[in-house]
């Protein structure tokens, strides 16, 4: 390890306890750069998602709509109840999306509980390229979703009407770790001309109340982007991810020499660090890209993987977790 290494650790850290010998362990990490292109992306979905980003990146095409195209696919699947069509409603029965897309130019455009638009990914990504603004929500983001030519439709499916009214017999609130906050895509990727880009979408977390926004929408929190250093996403319990302006912190830390693994895993520290008393009930998930194509990712507890793509690979692979 170089001395500045050395040295960044002991002084950003301070009592966080990311030691060399934890942070060199882990076999999610590669061991030289990966190629260009690549994408990743949080969870099992990642790996049809990758496959769809991959279409775009193959043909030397932008990270920005790869990204987008990806996580269309997960936003379109009836069966995954965390994100788009098909995902679990809040405690009113109502289905509420978040979404933030952001470019190389450190563009960004974001949709929150936006209801009855199957993928949010693309209203944010038209806030983005059509309008002055960063972020609409609810009502006004439908609106600009419908005027954008965006098709109403009801994403609240048979089964997960069922799943809801199944909640309401008992109506206790405490997301499932790894299962009802199993929730988002997050993706970043790299693209041929070496350039980040980053997508987040998802249905938030299940049976919240009604009005909730998570971290997927929130630029810094969910996602970030700098072109120059590095893009990272996160998955989880929302509240905590913003708490910590998560992907941010990542980023940044990557840009004072941390590598992807290691920064994903301060920002999981941090959130142990300040919430001793929650976080045994809670996951969150963080996955991290850099501008040479290196990855890593880093939960609070096990069970969060993860989802590569890149010339000769293509593969799910297990996070590292603070819990074992
Ligand atoms: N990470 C998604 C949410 O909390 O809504």
């Amino acid at each position: 390890m170089s001395n500045r290494r050395k040295f960044l650790k002991s002084t950003v850290f301070g009592g966080l306890a990311v030691s060399t010998a934890s942070v060199s362990s882990f076999a999610c990490a590669p061991k030289s750069p990966v190629k260009k292109p690549v994408v990743v992306s949080t969870w099992n979905h990642g790996m049809e998602a990758n496959a769809e980003a991959w279409k775009v990146l193959e043909k030397g095409g932008r990270a920005v709509d790869a990204v987008e195209k990806g996580v269309m696919v997960t936003e379109a699947d009836p069966n995954n109840t965390t994100v788009g069509i098909g995902g679990f409603p809040d405690r009113d029965g109502k289905v509420t999306l978040d979404a933030c897309i952001m470019d190389e130019y450190e563009n960004c455009g974001s949709v929150a509980f936006l209801q009855d638009i199957k993928h949010p990914i693309s209203v944010a990504r038209k806030v983005m390229d059509d309008t002055p603004h960063v972020m609409l929500v609810g009502e006004g983001a439908k609106k600009f979703a419908l005027d954008s030519g965006f098709q109403e439709e009801n994403l609240l499916t048979e089964k997960s009407e069922k799943a809801w009214k199944n909640w309401l017999k008992n109506q206790d609130y405490k997301p499932k770790i790894n299962v009802e906050n199993h929730d988002t895509i997050g993706m970043v990727a790299l693209d041929e001309n070496g350039n980040l880009s980053g997508a987040c979408t998802t249905s938030g977390a299940a049976w919240k109340m009604h009005g909730r926004v998570g971290d997927s929408p929130i630029i810094g929190a969910g996602l970030y982007v700098d072109n120059e250093i590095g893009a990272a996403t996160a998955t989880g319990l929302g509240e905590f991810v913003i708490k910590i302006c998560g992907a941010h912190m990542i980023v940044e830390l990557m840009r004072q020499g941390l590598t992807p693994m290691e920064a994903c895993q301060a920002a999981v520290e941090r959130i142990i660090k300040k919430y001793p008393n929650n976080y045994k009930e809670l996951q969150v998930g963080f996955l991290a890209l850099s501008k040479t194509g290196e990855y890593g990712a880093y939960g609070i507890h096990k069970g969060f993987n993860y989802a590569v793509k890149a010339n000769d690979q293509d593969e799910l692979i297990d996070a590292g977790s603070y819990t074992g």
